[in-house]
């Protein structure tokens, strides 16, 4: 079985030292510029230190128009190459130097939210649309109060026309450049958790009947698009992988799931990473919730990713293809189960890594007892008037924006807090 110190070669070379990787999360430490800052470094600086595989930024733009949350990293503007853009390259340089200086290489997480921008993220104006695939809002719930809150926050998107298409394409493209040209070890293309790739690829979200739209193919041609169009400009030891949502074993869209990851694994995407969930069902921060706590035995203690039958599903389906599984992991005895059952090759962890920026190495320690080697969180709880909103997104906020206040502690040098 392989061991979590491991090292994992991807197929453009790239290699990670060791299996544990830190998800992305994003910071709001980006400011009204919406630039890398020197907080935000801060927190790289101890993450650097953190001995991990690999690090994920948090979520970065690619159009400032357009953002998950006001203070995202987001590119402005057109990026053409170092020279002409010398402020905007310098910025990300620094960003990608600090987050390496100890060996560990640093993916830069591309994402566009489409209709998951909320009304005052991004520069587009609390009165203009957002875009995506098909003019579907978002579905918060039924009720009246669910519908009115859904449309208060999100207002609904208008279907993006082909030259929209071709703006969005190029500006993921021109982000990795830039990634790329700063010294980023690779881009993840965000297609999960119900952002814009992840609405082309659901088709819940996307009802084109154009090229874009119809079969899991079709749907898929958005992402491939920038997946080849990158490969292109980029160097070939640069790394592009993609977050990717799990679907139900039982589900009608398993099979296309599937066709779509055969597709990018032909594509030469480098790794998937496996997650689950959107804005309108926060699976990606929830799932566990539903499942017996790690207490009740051993067994069950060591379930506690939460996609894991869908990521061995992947795996039995494309054995080469390089897995990383993220979402619920709190234990070394919960990594290894996941490696033992051959579900996965990388280990992903958010949260934890959001209390202590050097988890891995408590992980990575045998001399620390199976015992010590984990970290408790409980669920964030609701203030009451939260309570009151009959909304799963509202517990989603919650989890996201205790541990944002975490990281920003991480960027002042403060000591975080574990959730009680
Ligand atoms: C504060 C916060 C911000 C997050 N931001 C992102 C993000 O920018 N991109 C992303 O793919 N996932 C993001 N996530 C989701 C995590 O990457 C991860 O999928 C999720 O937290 C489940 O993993 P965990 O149980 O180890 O926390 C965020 C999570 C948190 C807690």
């Amino acid at each position: 079985m392989a061991s979590l110190s491991d090292s994992v070669k991807l197929p453009c070379g790239l290699v990670f030292p060791n299996r544990l990787v830190k998800a992305a999360m994003a910071e709001m430490l980006a400011g009204f510029q919406n630039i890398p800052t020197p907080s935000l470094i801060n927190v790289y600086d101890q993450w650097a230190k953190g001995d991990w595989g690999a690090v994920l930024t948090g979520n970065v733009q690619v159009d400032v128009n357009h953002l998950g949350n006001p203070f995202d990293v987001a590119l402005s503007g057109e990026y053409t190459d170092a020279e002409t853009n010398k402020d905007l390259f310098e910025k990300y340089r620094k960003y990608a130097e600090v987050s390496q200086a100890h060996g560990t290489p640093t993916i830069a997480q591309l994402c566009h939210p489409g209709r998951q921008s909320p009304r005052p993220a991004g520069r587009r104006g609390v009165f203009a649309s957002t875009i995506a695939p098909s003019p579907l809002p978002l579905d918060m719930g039924d009720g009246f109060v669910q519908r009115w809150l859904g449309w208060f926050a999100f207002p609904p998107p208008r279907e993006m026309t082909q030259a929209d298409i071709d703006t969005v394409t190029r500006q993921f493209v021109d982000a990795a450049r830039l990634m790329a040209d700063a010294g980023f070890s690779g881009i993840e293309l965000h297609g999960a958790h119900g952002y814009l790739i992840d609405q082309f690829l659901n088709p819940k979200s996307n009802v084109r009947t154009d090229a874009y739209g119809g079969s899991a193919a079709n749907r898929a041609k958005f992402v491939l698009d920038i997946l080849q169009q990158t490969r292109a400009v980029v160097p070939s030891h640069f790394c592009i992988g993609i977050k990717f949502n799990s679907a139900d074993h039982t589900s009608s869209s398993f099979e296309d799931t599937m066709t779509q990851i055969g597709l990018l694994a032909d594509a030469g995407i480098d790794f998937i990473e496996i997650s689950g969930g959107s804005y309108e069902d926060p699976k990606m921060f929830t799932a566990g919730q539903q499942q017996p706590q790690p207490e009740k035995s051993a067994r069950t203690a060591a379930r506690e990713a939460f996609f894991l039958e869908f990521a061995a599903a992947v795996r039995t389906r494309y054995p080469s293809l390089i897995l990383m599984l993220t979402g619920g992991f709190r234990s070394r005895a919960g990594a290894h189960y996941a490696l033992s059952q051959n579900a996965c090759d990388l280990v992903g962890i958010g949260r934890p890594a959001a209390i202590d920026p050097h988890f891995s190495k408590l992980l990575l320690d045998d001399s620390i007892e199976e015992s010590e080697a984990q970290l408790k969180l409980n669920k964030i709880p609701l203030p009451f008037w939260a309570k009151m909103i009959p909304l799963a997104a509202i517990g989603a906020g919650a989890e996201s924006t205790y541990y944002t206040g975490q990281i920003q502690r991480i960027a002042k040098g403060l000591k975080t807090i574990v959730p009680l």
